[in-house]
């Protein structure tokens, strides 16, 4: 009895010193193991008479219970010293933030141009509006043919086209193909907006670029023409501003609307005064818009008796520079600090 009161003393002991889970191992399976202490006494046991067997029977049953749940217990201990040591060692403070802008290095933003398409989305989707995506890498169908400008039409010059070797395929030069797209997933009546980069092979210059980004809205239903139109782009654009902003349209040509308009607006910067941004007229070319041409209805299967609409295709970066007063559309893209940190 002594003998296993002492082994017990000593494990206690060793396992209230042990440091490490691995030395831990060797403790337990030094007293409790097939070959260990508590074991190799009990081993004994064949050689005492009935009387002591059950005494000390129990009294070792009673030390292994005690060992195996100081065991248990330490082992829970370490793991826990493991993990907390672990967690202090890769560190991962979410709460840095304030700290780092407290030594004068900023947090990251959202560009300037993804902030206000947002926020156009968002005035959109409250009237309704879905938000449609199409592959910037389009098919001559989707980004002419099907929008009313077959080959050898003029109009494929009047946007300059980076065209894959194969000829057929090409980056959008505009986001109207999504046009095509939205009618071959949905069915009249429906309304969608759909914002996108888009790329021409132009000249840079202060107000170009070769990648820049346009939003469409497509409307079709019964009875849509030109006073819905103008509703529309007037109201929006009013919220956009935050301020009520003065539109007028003038003819314009565009194969997959008629009548097709140019929107103007006045002109944000001078407030219609005249500046050298409107040159001198108080009117900002806007967008380009108009009536759903019927070609275009019936490439994408739509009856034009019975359904019409309307879409505009306005561009992001021009109504960017409208609402912050930026002079050159090259600085979007500058990756210059000095000018995206503005915009928080
Ligand atoms: N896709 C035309 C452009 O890029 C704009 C437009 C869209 C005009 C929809 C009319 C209707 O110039």
């Amino acid at each position: 009895m002594k003998q296993i009161e002492n082994i017990l003393n000593n494990y206690r002991q060793a396992v209230a010193n042990c440091q490490k889970i691995a030395d831990l191992l060797v403790i337990k399976a030094d007293c409790l193991g097939k070959n260990g202490k508590l074991n190799s006494i009990l081993k004994d046991l064949k050689n005492l008479t009935a009387e002591n067997k059950k005494q000390l029977g129990s009294l070792a049953n009673v030390a292994k219970e005690e060992a195996i749940k100081l065991f248990d217990e330490r082992l829970a201990q370490l793991e826990r010293a493991e993990t907390l040591q672990k967690l202090a060692k890769n560190r991962l403070d979410i709460s840095l933030t304030n700290e780092v802008l407290a030594t004068g290095l900023k947090g990251g933003g959202l560009h300037p141009l993804t902030q206000i398409s947002r926020e156009v989305e968002d005035i959109f989707l409250k009237m309704g509006f879905d938000i449609l995506d199409g592959p910037y890498i389009e098919d001559e169908y989707h980004n002419f043919s099907a929008l009313n400008i077959p080959a050898e039409h003029p109009a494929r010059d009047m946007q300059d086209t980076f065209w894959f070797n194969d000829m057929v395929h090409l980056l959008r030069t505009q986001t109207s193909p999504i046009q095509i797209r939205g009618m071959e997933q949905k069915k009249p009546p429906f309304k969608f907006l759909a914002p996108g980069k888009v790329f021409r092979n132009e000249d840079v210059d202060a107000s170009h670029e070769m990648a820049f980004h346009q939003i469409e809205a497509m409307v079709v239903g019964r009875d849509i023409g030109v006073p819905a139109m103008l509703y529309c782009l007037q109201t929006t654009l009013s919220k956009v501003f935050a301020r009520p902003v003065d539109v007028r349209l003038r003819t314009g040509f565009f194969p997959f609307v008629e009548p097709g308009f140019e929107l103007d607006i006045s002109c944000q910067i001078c407030g219609g005064k005249g500046c050298t941004v409107c040159k001198q007229s108080g009117w900002i070319e806007f967008c380009g818009c108009g009536l759903i041409h019927p070609n275009v209805l019936k490439a994408g299967g739509i009856d034009s008796n019975e359904f019409s609409g309307f879409a505009f295709g306005m561009g992001l970066d021009r109504l960017a520079m409208m609402l912050y007063g930026i002079d050159d559309i090259r600085l979007f893209h500058s990756g210059d600090l000095r000018f995206i940190s503005q915009f928080g």
